[in-house]
């Protein structure tokens, strides 16, 4: 395994590669992380990650400078998962202040995106520059951040990249927890009671599953146990998969999304539902 933080080197080193599978992170990796490494091997015969954090994507109150940085311990992680570690500083990324940005699809400004601003265009703006330093074949995201996604389905549709992009599933904690380098942000109190989120969402699902196409009252009636517990929620939302519109009933494919914060950490969180089957 090479690990390698200048763009020339990069380039080096990839350039007579043919099938390559890219997996962009912010590092501090655990096992959603190295799922995804896993079956990126399946998808390349080089496979390449990426540890940046993204100053353009985190907001001035946002936690940029607290975000964990283990650059070690990640690429002890990802021996013999992956043949490239591409660790680029932010001055290589960004030798001159940035002043092309990618413009996201409206979708942007909801869900995450409204509390967020400028977020999801920082991160289509640096995973289109890694996409553009890498020129993989393939690139893989986690649905985990379901709504990043999408956005990055669309930058790939709408600007014709030449690349295909995969969807890994979500890796959970035992109790359902979904993974994320955030997690270590909460108390034990906390952590205890984060399991809430997705069990709120698996109600959900049930419920949607039975039957009930009221979207409105179960979207509601999630915040509502979520906040008598003492969540602060940004949102519960029941979308359509293919476009991450709200759901009307017409469409079988659907997404349950949510973002709520215990303390100071805000967790992400959703679920597919196939109904009507
Ligand atoms: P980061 O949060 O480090 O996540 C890197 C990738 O791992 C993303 O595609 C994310 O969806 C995926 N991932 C995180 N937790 C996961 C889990 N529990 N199960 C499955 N996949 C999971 O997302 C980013 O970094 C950045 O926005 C990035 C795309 C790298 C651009 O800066």
């Amino acid at each position: 395994m090479q690990i390698i933080s200048t763009v020339a080197q990069l380039r080096a080193r990839l350039g007579c590669e043919r099938a390559i599978a890219f997996v962009p992170t912010m590092g501090n990796l655990h096992e959603g992380h190295l799922n995804l490494m896993r079956l990126a091997r399946e998808h390349g015969d080089c496979v390449v990650a990426s540890i940046f954090v993204n100053p353009l994507q985190f907001g001035p109150n946002e936690d940029f400078d607290q975000y964990p940085r283990t650059l070690d311990a990640d690429c002890a992680k990802l021996q013999g998962l992956v043949d490239v570690v591409f660790a680029p500083s932010v001055s290589e990324m960004y030798p001159v202040p940035q002043t092309v940005f990618v413009e996201p699809p409206p979708v942007a400004n909801e869900l995450c995106g409204a509390a967020r601003p400028g977020h999801f265009r920082g991160m289509a703006t640096v995973v289109l520059k890694l996409l553009n330093i890498v020129q993989s074949q393939t690139a893989l995201f986690g649905k985990k951040d379901y709504q990043q996604l999408h956005i990055i389905r669309q930058l790939v549709t709408q600007l014709n990249l030449p690349v295909g992009i995969i969807g890994g599933e979500t890796v959970r904690a035992k109790d359902g927890l979904a993974l994320s380098s955030r997690n270590q942000y909460l108390t034990d109190a906390e952590r205890n009671e984060a399991v809430f989120l997705s069990r709120t969402l698996q109600t959900m699902r049930q419920d949607l599953l039975q039957g009930d196409c009221d979207f409105t009252l179960l979207q509601q009636q999630a915040v509502k146990a979520l906040s008598d517990r003492g969540w602060s929620v940004d949102y519960v939302a029941i979308r359509n998969q293919s476009d991450l519109q709200p759901a009307s009933g017409g469409q079988r494919d659907l997404v349950i999304l949510a973002a709520a914060r215990l303390g100071k950490t805000c967790l992400l969180d959703n679920v597919e539902v196939s109904v009507g089957e």
